[in-house]
């Protein structure tokens, strides 16, 4: 199969008239590194759900590594319908968070740090469909995902509850506020370090789910 056609999908539909114009650089690096990091977030958590016992979690994060997976290919499908491909991009944000978090311990700090990972990926996305003028493509494909973070934050955070007699409340709100430091250190750093390509998603309008 050529590639420009791809795998049959249930991709983002192409409705209404495809966006005019080629994708900025910007644009077009911002996109590719979102979909570096679904494939990084499906690599970990799908080496995660390997390790796992029969439980729910275990049947939750194999879901939720599929999820990520398939983001990933929804990233390259609207990259290619706005007559491009993704670029070819080393580190994703996972691996500064994980570097200034530090490795989890245990279930618990695994189900953490993925709490506060998954707010901040519907926060960034939320910011990015408030930019205006956005491309029909893009703001489906990211409504698309939307709709499956919404459940990853949902999932984990139930998770995360059921674990209070096993780890404490206390040790696992100081868990999260730890790891809730590190990922505002990384952001703020990838803003910096990105400024002028993330620019455009700078003067969004803030979301409420913040914190
Ligand atoms: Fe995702
Ligand atoms: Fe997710």
């Amino acid at each position: 199969m050529p590639p420009s056609e791809g795998p049959p999908s249930e991709g983002p539909p192409s409705e209404g008239p495809p966006s005019e114009g080629l994708l900025s650089d910007d644009e077009h690096w911002v996109l590719s590194y979102y979909r570096t990091s679904e494939i990084n977030g499906s690599l970990f958590f799908g080496r995660l759900a390997r390790t796992l016992k029969p439980s729910p979690i275990q049947h939750d994060l194999t879901k939720h590594f599929a999820d990520e997976a398939q983001h990933a290919w929804y990233w390259t499908d609207c990259l290619e319908r706005l007559g491009t491909r993704p670029i070819k991009l080393s580190d994703a944000y996972q691996d500064q968070y994980l570097e200034a978090a530090g490795l989890p311990a245990n279930l618990m700090e695994i189900m953490a740090i993925t709490l506060v990972f998954e707010r901040r990926v519907i926060n960034q996305y939320a910011k990015h469909l408030a930019v205006p003028d956005l491309r029909v493509e893009v703001k489906k494909t990211i409504e698309r995902i939307m709709r499956d973070e919404r459940w990853h934050v949902q999932w984990v955070r139930d998770a995360l509850a059921g674990m209070g007699d096993k780890y404490g409340k206390d040790n696992i709100a100081a868990t999260l506020r730890r790891f809730k430091e590190a990922d505002r250190e990384v952001y703020a750093q990838t803003l910096a370090e990105h400024e002028a390509r993330l620019g455009f998603l700078l003067d969004s309008r803030p979301n409420p789910q913040e914190d």
